[in-house]
Formats: structure tokens, sequence, C-alpha cells
């Protein structure tokens, strides 16, 4: 790029055809809000400044992009009413104070652009001498967008469909709302655009007509599937299962196997090793990280979790913020909450719950359970149906067990408690005070057997009982 370019992303609209109390562009998309992919697309375009121009939910919008951008080249204007996107633009040039030269100019509403397309209207415009160049797109069905009007190959303005004459409905080039336009003609003709049309709006598209007066309006065209807008929730579902198809096939390129790629969720920051397997309906959340070698068993949920190589994870596991080290095993219907550590070969299985706890290599909990705000050490065996009963209504206790400990099934290990190395609980126990190392120590009632008392209870029961 020869000069550093500056965008604007229009982000203040309320997205009426949503139907929801919260605006369009803060509706996800693969877990980032909708207007964080044209800025993302721009600020990856190395645009300085991004103007992010808000409006309605403007300080939610402000907030979400603020923490998906933290510390780059973005800023924000405000448009106090929503009269349309040239007004909105104009609401931008305050923020553009001393910027000379093309503005890329993007919706918030169109997550699917790619790099590849801006770096060739950029040069587009460069090789035209008209102040403006877009992108159009040819489709089947142009309904709801602007149609790009042209005499011959010239590129004379854009006709919003709602001020379509019948035979402008009919043209399947459409303004796909991707722009450059100089800065200079930006301050020149946006204050002199009028809103006669169809629904009173400033129209940034008048300014290609205007362009036009003033040399080639060049066009890149581009694929529909790297153009579409989100206007209601069909294109918001739409517009991510592209995105999402993109983001699987990048990860079966770089070695991975999903089984049924339709089916799942996988966000952009996550990361994953080669010949690792995922099967259907996984989802991979937020900072995610995969090793490599791992098994993804179908329908597990996993947020923000890191898996070390070679661990299998079995069918509809869940975790959230933990660490799941080399070579576990996990699942079926394990849930993770968040700090959770598992150290390598740890096995944790159907209905084990844990939270803040740390479980040592080759420790195994197999069978229902509840783990929390406990460290235990290497090569424990956990029964099943052993709790920490971490909380007294008031506070949160931590429990510790040594390594090598054995705890029996069904015991409650009331905290704050520890279990000694290589001590062993009984089955049934309810542990409040510590126990030392190398100990036994189990709790039960005494053993009252009374033979022949059921059939004395029955002769005494009513008749017919
Ligand atoms: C717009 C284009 C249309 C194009 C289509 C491509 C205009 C007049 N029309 O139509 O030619 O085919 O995009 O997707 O530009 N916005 C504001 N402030 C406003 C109005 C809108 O910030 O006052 C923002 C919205 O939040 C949205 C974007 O601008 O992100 C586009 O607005 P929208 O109403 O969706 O325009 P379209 O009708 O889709
Ligand atoms: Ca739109």
């Amino acid at each position: 790029m020869n000069e550093p370019l500056a965008a604007v992303v229009l982000c203040a609209g309320k997205g009426t055809r949503m139907k929801s109390s919260t605006a369009k562009v803060l509706h996800p998309v693969l877990g980032q809000p909708l207007a964080a992919w044209p800025v993302g697309r721009a600020l990856a375009l190395g645009c300085n400044p991004v103007v992010a121009v808000v409006g309605h939910q403007g300080d939610q919008v402000r907030a979400a992009l603020e923490a998906r951008f933290p510390g780059q080249a973005l800023r924000f204007a405000t448009q106090g009413e929503q009269r349309g996107t040239a007004d909105a633009v104009r609401a931008a040039l305050g923020a553009l104070d001393g910027v000379s030269g093309p503005v890329l100019v993007l919706y918030g509403d169109t997550p699917l652009l790619r790099g590849a397309t801006l770096e060739e209207l950029v040069d587009t415009y460069r090789r035209n001498d008209a102040p403006l160049a877009l992108v159009s797109t040819k489709v089947h069905d142009p309904a709801g967008y602007g149609r790009v009007l042209r005499v011959g190959e010239r590129l004379t303005g854009i006709v919003e469909e709602k001020d379509c004459t019948a035979d402008q409905r009919s043209i399947r080039e459409i303004n796909a709302g991707v722009y450059v336009i100089d800065a200079g003609f930006l301050r020149e003709r946006l204050t002199a655009l009028r809103p006669a049309n169809a629904q009173g709006e400033y129209y940034l598209t008048d300014l290609v007509a205007l362009a036009a007066q003033k040399g080639d309006v060049g066009s890149v065209s581009a694929e529909f599937e790297d153009t579409a807008g989100v206007n209601d929730r069909a294109d918001l579902a739409a517009c991510g299962r592209v995105l999402q198809g993109r983001i699987n096939l990048e990860h079966m390129r770089a070695g991975v196997t999903i089984q049924d790629p339709a089916s799942v969720t996988i966000e952009p920051s996550v990361t994953i090793g080669v010949d690792t397997t995922i099967e259907p309906n996984v989802s991979l959340r937020g900072k995610t990280r995969i090793g490599s070698g791992v098994t993804l068993g179908q329908g597990s949920v996993l947020v923000s979790t890191e898996v070390g190589d070679g661990t299998t994870v079995l069918p509809y596991s869940v975790a959230a913020d933990s660490v799941i080290g080399p070579r576990c095993l996990v699942g079926p219907f394990a849930r993770m909450r968040p700090g959770t550590e598992l150290a390598e070969a740890v096995e944790l299985g159907n209905f084990a719950e844990t939270k803040k706890s740390r479980l040592g290599p080759g420790t195994k909990a197999h069978h229902h359970c509840y783990l929390g705000d406990t460290v235990i050490g290497a090569k424990v065996n956990v029964g099943a149906g052993t709790i920490t009963c971490n909380y007294d209504g008031f506070a949160k206790h931590q429990t510790e067990i040594g390594d090598g400990a054995f705890i029996g099934s069904d015991s409650q290990l009331v905290a704050p408690v520890k279990v000694g190395e290589g001590s062993y609980v009984g089955a049934g126990t309810t542990l409040t005070e510590d126990v030392p190392p190398d100990t036994l120590v189990f709790s039960r009632a005494p053993r009252i057997v009374k033979e022949g008392w059921p059939s004395r209870r029955r002769a005494k029961a009513p008749r017919g009982r």
C-alpha cells in the first residue's frame, strides 16, 4: 500500500429486520459481534485510523469492539440519529481530521469480506480517475440490495431497491457496500446530498453518480459469498456457515480430521494440532487450544480450554477455562468447570464434575463425583460418588489429597480437610478431620442384624397387605 489508508465502518443502525432488542451489529457470528468482522478486516489491512461509527446502542457496540481490539488503531464516532449511510459517514469526518487520500468505507453488517478483495479495490481505485471505486456482485436474486447502473461498461450510479423502476429491479449486479472514496471528495460532497428517496434517508450510494461525473468509477467484481450482508437472522445464520466453512477448511488442510464439518463450531481464535480428530457436533470456542493426536468426542463443548497431545475426550463432555493435560481420558459426560487442571494421564469419567481443582498425574475419578477447590496429588483413586463439601453456606474451603491416596466410594470430604499421602478413606465415610499419611480411616454406623424381622412385621400387618 502506498499510503496508510483510513477506514470507516458503519455500525450505527438498529437493524430493524433482525426484530431484536439487541443492535444488529452486536449479534454474534462465531463468537464475535457481527461488526468485529469488517472492523477486523480493516485493521488487518493496516488501515489507520479505523473509525467505527456507532449510534443505536452505541455504548455497547463501542465496548464490544474495544474489548475485541484492545490497543489497536480503532476510533469511534457517534451518529446521533440514524438518517442513512451518508449521514453516518458524515459523522465520521471529525475523526478523520487531517486524513487526505483514500478512505475505505465498509458496512458493519458485511462479515464475509476477504482481504484480497479489499486490496484489489484499493488498486482499482488508484488505477481509475474517479474519486470513488466500489465492489459489486452478480447475483441470481438481487432482492434487498442496491442495483449498479451502467451505460455500456461505464458505471453511472447506484439505485436502491425501493427507488428502482421495474427495469432497474431486474438488474442483477448489486452494490456490495464496500467503497474506497477520496477524503476530500467526501468532505465536499457528503453535505450536498439530499434525502430525496423512498426511505427519506441520506444515501451514501448517491455519491457514486457524483463521482462518475468526475471520471471512471472503478469496480471490483466479487462473489456473493464474500459480500453478502446480514439484514435478518436467516442471513446471520448463512454468513456464520460460510465463515465456519472457511475456518474448517483451513484446519483440514493443516492436518485436522473433521468428520462432519457442517455440524461443528470452531471459533476463529481456536488452534488445533495435527492428527486430531473432531467428531460431529463438537463446539470449540474462545481461546481453546487443542494439541495433536487428540480425539474430541461427539457433542463435546470446550470453551477457552487447553487440551494436551494424545488426549481423548469422550462424547458430551463440557469444559470451560480449564487445562486438560496430555494423554488424559475424559468423559463421556464429564464436566470441567473453570479452574480445572488435569495433569498428564488423568482419567475423569462420566458425571464427574470439577471446579478450581488440580488433579495430579495418573489420578482417576471414574464415576459420579464433585471435586471443587481441591488439590489432588499423583495416582490418587477417587471412588464413585465422592463429594468434596467445599461450601459451608458462607465460604468456600480447600480439600487436599496426597499422592497415592484412595478415597472410597460415596465419601464426603468436608472442607477444609486433608488426606495424607497413601492413606485410605473407607467407603461411605464422612470426613471432617485431617487424615495423616499412610492411615486408614472410615466412619460407619454399627451393623444391626435381626433375622426373621420382616416376616414378623408382615404377620402384624392388616389383612390384604
Ligand atoms: C446498503 C446499501 C445498498 C447495498 C447494501 C449492501 C445504502 C443506501 N444502501 O443497503 O446499496 O446493496 O447496503 O449490503 O447505503 N448504518 C448506519 N447509520 C445509518 C444507517 C445505516 O450506521 O443511519 C449502518 C448499518 O448499521 C449497517 C450499514 O450501515 O451496518 C448498512 O445499512 P443497511 O440499512 O443495512 O443498508 P442496506 O439497506 O442493506
Ligand atoms: Ca445491510
